[in-house]
């Protein structure tokens, strides 16, 4: 018996994947840049257990069994790794071991958040930690086949997904643009709105886009190679006013072509929209994009912002989006005192400026997670019997 217990991060895209030209591999019509997330606050994590005794593969969700053979994804996912293995030749274990998969989110999944990129990506990287193959280009192909946006889970910092040209998917792939200690201070406030609606699924609703939308083409086509150039330029100039202005241009485009879909595909709500007019006021009275919003296909709100401008953040939120709870549950994540906030806001004239904005119901948002980039997958424990 061998076993495996690996973590694998969650990444939010910057410039979206929206779209596939190949149903079965998982194949974009656009490349796409993500920044991968801390495990600290968001994770998955998954252990494996390989047996000459197990009959069958079995997999266990949150603790809840889900059905293995008959998941297309997990099976290519389990068969490609077989076949780096046997490329690899790899004689760790005999292939022909059944395995048994079960795997945590750290985060409730009612909070909408993609975890799916962190599951199949911590998926493969266990399987390829099990099997003894490294973590490369080649791998990142095999995440892909479990869901698309898993392959930038792979690696640490910021990291562009290749949508490649060849039919085989060979060289749609995802590559590092910078590790995470690149841009060490940029951190992200992830706003969890109140939300009750069942909003349809990123695979169904970007095929719908690809048969439906018109403006689809043309964004794959002119907009995102601009884009993913100019972004990461930005990036290496950590130039934050640029990267939040293309952060949120993509955000916007990504729902209007959700919105150009036939029937559409709406995924922001009334607080997500409150949330983007907050952030568009407040860069505005502070002289400067200091936060950039994206919204992926629901309605919670990624806000980008760097380290420095967290307590004048975090007073804004308090002041535009009022609420009832106890701040510990409230605000989750990396710990940010309320002493720190009230003595880096103490400005009288930046507390002028934050009367300038518009007022929220009470309790819109659920609470708010404070994160920051981080690295990628890594095996926790590995043991033999
Ligand atoms: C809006 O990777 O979940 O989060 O490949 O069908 O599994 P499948 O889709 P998925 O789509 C993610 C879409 C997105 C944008 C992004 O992460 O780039």
């Amino acid at each position: 018996m061998f076993s495996v217990t690996c973590v694998a991060p969650v990444n939010i895209a910057l410039i979206k994947y929206w779209g596939k030209r190949n149903e079965d591999l998982i194949l974009p019509i656009n490349d796409s840049v993500s920044m991968t997330l801390r495990t600290d606050e968001l994770c998955a994590e998954t252990t494996i257990t390989a047996s000459e005794s197990f009959y069958s593969n079995k997999m266990w969700l949150n603790g809840e069994e889900v059905p293995f053979e008959e998941n297309t994804r997990i099976l290519r996912c389990l068969n490609e790794v077989h076949r780096l293995a046997i490329c690899a030749g790899s004689q760790k274990i005999p292939l022909s071991w059944k395995i048994h998969v079960k795997s945590f989110n750290n985060f409730p999944t009612a909070a909408g958040l993609a975890s799916s990129a962190a599951g199949y990506a911590c998926l493969v990287y266990s399987l390829a930690c099990l099997y003894g193959i490294p973590v490369n280009d080649q791998l990142t192909t095999v995440a892909r086949q479990g869901s698309g946006s898993a392959c930038r889970s792979l690696y640490g910092g910021f990291v562009q997904w290749h949508r490649g040209n060849l039919d085989s998917g060979c060289d749609s792939v995802a590559k590092q643009v910078v590790s995470s200690k690149f841009w060490p201070n940029m951190h992200l406030i992830i706003l969890v709105v109140n939300d009750q609606r069942k909003n349809t699924g990123s695979t169904l609703g970007m095929q719908r886009s690809v048969q439906t939308s018109q403006l689809i083409q043309h964004r794959a086509d002119k907009v995102v190679p601009e884009r993913v150039n100019q972004l990461k330029t930005a990036i290496h100039k950590h130039d934050f006013d640029t990267f939040a202005k293309i952060t949120m241009k993509d955000s916007n485009q990504f729902h209007a072509i959700a919105m150009d879909t036939y029937p559409p595909c709406v995924y922001m709500n009334e607080t997500s929209h409150s949330i983007v007019s907050f952030v568009h006021d407040f860069n505005e009275l502070m002289g400067s994009s200091l936060i950039a919003y994206t919204f992926d296909a629901g309605p919670n709100a990624c806000l980008y912002v760097l380290e420095e401008n967290i307590p004048k953040l975090i007073y804004a939120i308090n002041k535009a989006f009022p609420n009832d709870e106890e701040s510990a549950d409230y605000l989750r994540g990396i710990p940010l005192s309320n002493l720190d906030i009230q003595s880096k806001t103490k400005d009288n004239i930046f507390r002028e400026k934050m009367e300038l904005l518009k007022i929220q119901q009470k309790n819109t948002l659920k609470y708010i997670i404070h994160t920051k980039v981080g690295e990628g997958p890594r095996l926790l424990r590995a043991n033999a019997r």
